[in-house]
C-alpha cells in the first residue's frame, strides 16, 4: 500500500507535509534544489527584514538629496550582517523569481519586522516576484512597561492588516508563544485575515560574555525537546481557529513530524535539523513518516491529521493542567 502524504497548507496543495523553514539553507537556488530533490514539499525563504527595506529607502533618499558621490560612502554604513544574510530588497525579489523558476514546489517569501511603515508595502512586490504565499514574522520584544497586552497585540494585528491589504496571496503569521491569552490572540489574527499560523517563532536569547562584559548574540540550534511547546498549542488551537497551522521549532525526526500531524498541524517545518544534517535528512524523515503511517494502517496524512488534537484525543486534559500535580509529585531522583 502506498500512503497518500498530500496535505493542504494556506490553500496550497503540498505533496507531503514536510517543508523547509526559513534559514540560510533556503537562501540560494543550489540548496533549494537539494531540498526539493530530498523531497520537501515547500520552502520558506529567509526573511526580508524591515531594517533592510528602510535602510535602502534611506540610502535612496540620501542619494537624491546629496548626489551620487555620497552614495558609496553611505553604503559602507550599517547592516553588514543583514547584507550578508540576504542582500537587500532588490536581490530578494530576484531570489524569489530565481527560486520560482528553478523549483516545482511552492515558494513562500518571508517579511520580518515590527513597526507599521512603508516597508510593509514590499509585500506586494514579493507577490509580484512570484511568491506563492507570504509568511509574516513579527519579532517583537516589548520592553515598555506602559505598553499593555492589547497595545502589543494591536501592533501584530495592524501589521497583518496592512500586509493583507496589499496582497492577494495567502498570508501566514509566524508568532511566538508569549501572549497572555494565546488562543484569543490566534483568533484575533484569523479575524484580521491570517490564512495560517506558524507556531512558534524561536526567540534567540542573548548571552553575556564574562571576559568582555558584553551582551553577545548566541544562536543555538534547537533540539527535539522543543517540539513539545508547539505540539501542545497546535493541539489546543486546531479546533478553535479556522486556519492552516504549521509547526516549527524542534522538529528533527519523523516522530516529531508525526506528532505535529497528529495534534493537527497541516505542515511540519524544519530548519535546525536540516542545517545540522543537510537536505538529505528530509528523505529519511519522509520515509519514516510513510512507514509509520503504513504500520498503523493509515491510508493518508489527511486521515490521521488532528486525531490527537485537544478536541479528539482520548485524554485531552493532558494538554492542560490535569496530570500536572501528579507528574511533579511522582518524579523520582536519586537525591530526592
Ligand atoms: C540560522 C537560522 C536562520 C534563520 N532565519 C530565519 C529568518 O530569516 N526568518 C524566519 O522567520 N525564521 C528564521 N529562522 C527560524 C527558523 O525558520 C525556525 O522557525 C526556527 O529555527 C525553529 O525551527 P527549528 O527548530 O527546526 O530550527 C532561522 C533559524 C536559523 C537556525
Amino acid at each position: 500500500m502506498t500512503v497518500d502524504l498530500t496535505t493542504t497548507y494556506l490553500g496550497l496543495e503540498l505533496k507531503n507535509p514536510l517543508m523547509a523553514s526559513s534559514s540560510p539553507l533556503t537562501g540560494d537556488v543550489e540548496s533549494l534544489l537539494r531540498l526539493q530533490d530530498a523531497g520537501v514539499s515547500g520552502v520558506v525563504l529567509p526573511s526580508l527584514f524591515e531594517e533592510q527595506i528602510e535602510h535602502e529607502a534611506i540610502e535612496v533618499s540620501k542619494l537624491m538629496e546629496y548626489g551620487a558621490e555620497s552614495f558609496a560612502e553611505a553604503l559602507g554604513g550599517y547592516f553588514p550582517e543583514l547584507d550578508d544574510y540576504n542582500t537587500g530588497p532588490e536581490h530578494y525579489l530576484q531570489d524569489i523569481s530565481a527560486a520560482k523558476d528553478a523549483l516545482d514546489i511552492p515558494v513562500i517569501a518571508s517579511l520580518n519586522g515590527t513597526t507599521r511603515g512603508g516597508w510593509v508595502r514590499y509585500a506586494k512586490k514579493l507577490e509580484e516576484a512570484g511568491a506563492d504565499a507570504l509568511e509574516l514574522n513579527v519579532y517583537l520584544i516589548p520592553t515598555d512597561p506602559y505598553a499593555t497586552g492589547p497595545d502589543v497585540e494591536n501592533r501584530y494585528l495592524d501589521l497583518l492588516r496592512a500586509v493583507k491589504e496589499s496582497v492577494t496571496i495567502p498570508v501566514a503569521m509566524k508568532i511566538g508563544p508569549f501572549f497572555s491569552s494565546l488562543a484569543h490572540m490566534a483568533r484575533q489574527l484569523v479575524d484580521a485575515g491570517a490564512d495560517g499560523l506558524v507556531i512558534f517563532n524561536r526567540f534567540y536569547q542573548p548571552d553575556i560574555d564574562l571576559d568582555e562584559l558584553r551582551v553577545v548574540p548566541n544562536l543555538q540550534l534547537s533540539t527535539s525537546m522543543e517540539v513539545r511547546l508547539p505540539l501542545r498549542w497546535i493541539a489546543i488551537l486546531r479546533d478553535k481557529v479556522p486556519c492552516s497551522l504549521a509547526a516549527t521549532r524542534g522538529l528533527h525526526s519523523a516522530d516529531d513530524v508525526l506528532k505535529a500531524l497528529l495534534v493537527g498541524a497541516d505542515a511540519a517545518m524544519m530548519a535546525s535539523a536540516l542545517l545540522q544534517q543537510g537536505p538529505a535528512h528530509a528523505t529519511e524523515v519522509l520515509a519514516g513518516v510513510s512507514s509509520w503511517l503504513e504500520e498503523h494502517n493509515y491510508e493518508s496524512v489527511e486521515q490521521m491529521k488532528g486525531s490527537m488534537s485537544m478536541a479528539s484525543a482520548p485524554n485531552p486534559d493532558g494538554f492542560i493542567r490535569a496530570n500536572y500535580m501528579r507528574m511533579l509529585a511522582t518524579y523520582t531522583s536519586a537525591y530526592a
